[in-house]
């Protein structure tokens, strides 16, 4: 079986809990206050550890105690944690949340996640093999992202680009990925509100994730592949669920449609609890 090596971010998420929006100037009491862990990359990998062996993170922590949980999350959750660094004198990333009817607002702070970078993360892709898959998102340098496909393409590793939170990406990144997973918001500021378009410029690549309502991607024709629904407690960390279940299904040689609909409802699941792994699901539970 192949790995799935993602390269992220790792970082603690500060949750708040409120009835309440703000304006500005404004202060309002909320309702609860949490902290567990996060960050794109480490969630996408818990996700996928959840229902595969063979998961690796490369990744960077801070020399605190949020970085030591972080870690210690990363392990107890089956991920490979021998290729994260810790970055001395540096704090861990953290996320700021604001959780309000069900919709979830994110002010990140990267700190160690800037540390991700070409010259660390790329000696450590030796150890893997041509067909593993590597996911990433954009919560480390752009560099970064640059260097890695650019590596994957010389040693036919494969390479998932979730290119979330947003920001402009080359056109020969798109075209070097073997998956774009962008939400619709994403897509259409990528894009260019030229969505559809975009889906049949990429056939099979590019996977437009709709929350509750599932995913689209284009193979022939447009396809929808349903999602599924679920009580909703917390949506944050759903999009990461999917990413890390869609790389399990396309390593274990799952054709689009299956992969999508596998992570269609892993993803359904991870709504059910607070926090961004509150509730990824393991492999019993979606069989
Ligand atoms: O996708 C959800 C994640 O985004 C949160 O866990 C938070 O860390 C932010 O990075």
């Amino acid at each position: 079986m192949g790995n799935i090596v993602v390269i992220g971010s790792a970082s603690i998420d500060l949750v708040v809990k409120t009835d309440i929006l703000p304006n500005v100037g404004e202060t309002v009491m909320g309702e609860s206050f949490f902290t567990n862990p996060g960050g794109k990359g480490a969630n996408q990998a818990v996700a996928a550890a959840h229902l595969s062996d063979h998961v690796y993170m490369i990744g960077a922590v801070g020399d605190d105690d949020n970085g030591q949980q972080i870690l210690s999350n990363l392990k107890k959750n089956n991920v490979n944690t021998k290729y994260m660094d810790i970055i001395e004198n540096e704090a861990s990333g953290t996320a700021h949340i604001t959780l309000f009817e069900d919709d979830n607002r994110i002010v990140v702070v990267p700190a160690a996640n800037n540390y991700v970078t070409p010259d660390k993360v790329i000696p450590k892709l030796e150890f893997f093999a041509a067909g593993d898959i590597i996911v990433m998102q954009h919560e480390i340098p752009e560099e970064t992202i640059k260097k890695v496909v650019e590596y994957a393409q010389k040693h036919e590793m494969r390479v998932m680009l979730n290119p979330a939170p947003f920001r402009p990406l080359d056109k020969e990144i798109i075209e070097k990925v073997n998956w774009l997973t962008p939400n619709e918001s994403e897509s259409e500021l990528l894009f260019e509100n030229e969505v559809d378009k975009a889906l049949m410029m990429y056939p099979e690549k590019l996977i437009v994730t709709k929350g509750a309502a599932g995913a689209l991607f284009y193979s022939d024709s447009q396809q929808l592949v349903k999602g599924y629904k679920k009580e909703v407690v917390d949506t944050t960390g759903a999009g990461d669920t999917f990413n890390g279940a869609l790389a399990v299904a396309l390593i274990e040689n799952k054709s689009l449609e299956e992969a999508v609909n596998f992570a269609n409802l892993a993803a359904s699941f991870s709504v059910t609890g607070l926090g961004a792994q509150g509730a990824m699901p393991y492999r019993k539970e979606l069989d």
